[in-house]
């Protein structure tokens, strides 16, 4: 008979687990004193690595003091409150914690019989979370829809295509194979996991359309319809339409009403991407930006971007959930079970792509517990104050402009001018170490983006950001 590993004994968990979570602690103790952008070279870490995995297991405070030592270098501090790239990736301690409970129970939640736990809790928190959001009721478990916690945004947007493509033609697609002439809407500034789904779900990203912006880059609805109706008369079948709600580059908010209303007129599937933004609709003040919502068929915003769960946790509704399960359900014979068969529970392998899937609802509810509604409208709130005080400094000094509508948290900005003082300016900031911003690009002009998101950020960092970026204007010129 052989013998099983040595494994760590629940006494020599503890400690190391303690030692863990000292070192998380500490980490965020220490999080001002690194360059927010990480200033490792391609390969550093990968060279101080050992070419083969170790033969024999090595103690707990070896490797964890190898995290200090090799892998600290190689990070970039999202987590740092001068962190003002892309969108956040908010972590909190009480989602952190959540993370290791979860990680502690290990358990797999792709059917309620796996752990009923697991699927009623995230049935719960999703409609508590459509109600702290103002979402409509078919969105909810009471409704003929409700939620479901993908990994991503992008998995939503293509489980919502799925679902789509199953629709427009009753089935055939998910059982024969994605017939030519399916063909799907976008802005010109939607996120680019819409046509990576468009590839994956087969209708290919050519038979994806790229829908006029207005001046504010949001989509026109008056486009989208000629869209639609073009293709409606070349003989295509027009099938599923994405609005932004906060877009990538700019936080752009398409008008979900007026692009639902096309929608319905054309039997169009909605979906409506708020992977960010979604998360100020805490506050009853930014819930406008998604007037319409009744007239979309699926809705997801990413806790994991600004509602201070830790990435991964994005929060997927449909409105039907039949048309989801037609497109992703299969169930084969070792799955089978009793409460399934008896139709009275969800299982939720059905409303996403793979069949396991872990418990990261006890995030969402350890965060809403811990913050309470109350509190999560404060951290929207306070980084909105932020963005508008940041946006306002930037008015004032005529050698930069404002680029984009400034609705939430983010800030597009420039110095005015051409690209390349631009380009050096970004570059000298994050040299600093001192911040992070990236950019984008609108009507073809390289732009900085300072996005206020990271849990911690106050106004001191934001005033600290902005007086660098000063300084790094008035180095490079002198
Ligand atoms: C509007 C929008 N949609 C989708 C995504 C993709 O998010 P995820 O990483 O969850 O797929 C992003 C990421 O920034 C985004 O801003």
């Amino acid at each position: 008979m052989s013998n099983p590993p040595a494994h760590m004994s629940p006494e020599e968990f503890r400690r190391h687990g303690h030692a863990a979570v000292d070192w998380v602690a500490s980490y965020l103790e220490r999080l001002e004193t690194f360059p927010v952008l990480s200033r490792a070279a391609p390969g550093d870490l990968r060279a101080a690595l050992p070419a083969a995995a170790p033969e024999r297991g090595e103690p707990f405070d070896v490797i964890l003091a190898d995290v200090e030592r090799l892998i600290l270098p190689g990070i970039t501090h999202w987590q740092s409150p001068n962190f003002f790239a892309y969108f956040s990736g908010n972590a909190s301690p009480p989602a952190v914690l959540a993370e290791l409970v979860s990680a502690g129970l290990g358990v797999q939640g792709m059917l309620w019989a796996t752990s009923p736990a697991c699927t009623e809790l995230e049935t719960h928190v999703l409609d508590w979370l459509a109600g702290a959001l103002g979402l409509p009721a078919a969105f909810t478990s009471r409704g003929a829809g409700g939620g479901v916690i993908q990994d991503t945004a992008s998995s939503a947007t293509l489980c919502a295509l799925l679902a789509a493509r199953d629709r427009t033609t009753d089935g055939a697609a998910t059982e024969r194979g994605t017939p030519a002439g399916l063909v799907a809407y976008a802005s010109a500034q939607a996120h680019s996991s819409v046509p990576k789904a468009a590839g994956i779900a087969g209708l290919g990203r050519a038979h994806l359309r790229s829908v006029d912006v207005d001046g504010t880059y949001a989509m026109r609805p008056e486009a989208l319809d000629e869209a639609i109706r073009a293709d409606r008369a070349a003989g295509r079948a027009p099938c599923f339409a994405v609005a932004t709600v906060g877009t990538t580059s700019s936080t752009a908010m398409d008008p979900v009403r007026a692009v639902g209303e096309v929608c319905r007129r054309h039997g169009v599937w909605l979906h409506v991407d708020a992977a960010l933004a979604g998360s100020a609709a805490l506050c009853p003040e930014f819930r406008h930006f998604q007037d319409g919502l009744e007239l979309a068929d699926s809705y997801c915003v990413n806790p994991h971007k600004w509602m201070l769960t830790n990435f991964d946790c994005d929060a997927f509704y449909v409105a039907d959930r039949a048309a989801l399960l037609r497109a992703l359900s299969i169930l084969p014979e070792y799955l089978r079970n009793q409460a399934t068969e008896a139709g009275a529970v969800i299982d939720y392998r059905d409303w996403q792509i793979p069949l396991g899937r872990r418990f990261r609802a006890l995030k969402l509810w350890f965060v809403m517990r811990s913050y309470g509604l109350e509190g999560l409208r404060r951290h929207i709130r306070h980084h909105v104050d932020l963005a508008r005080q940041f946006a306002e400094w930037v008015r004032a000094d005529a050698r930069f402009e404002i680029v984009a509508p400034v609705p939430l948290s983010l800030v597009c900005f420039r110095l005015r001018g051409a690209d390349e003082p631009n380009e050096r300016l970004l570059a000298a900031i994050n040299a600093t170490g001192e911040a992070y911003l990236t950019h984008t690009r609108l009507d073809g002009r390289f732009v900085l983006r300072l996005a206020v998101g990271a849990t911690f950020t106050a106004a001191r960092h934001v005033e600290a950001a902005w007086r660098r970026i000063r300084a790094c204007v008035t180095e490079a010129a002198s």
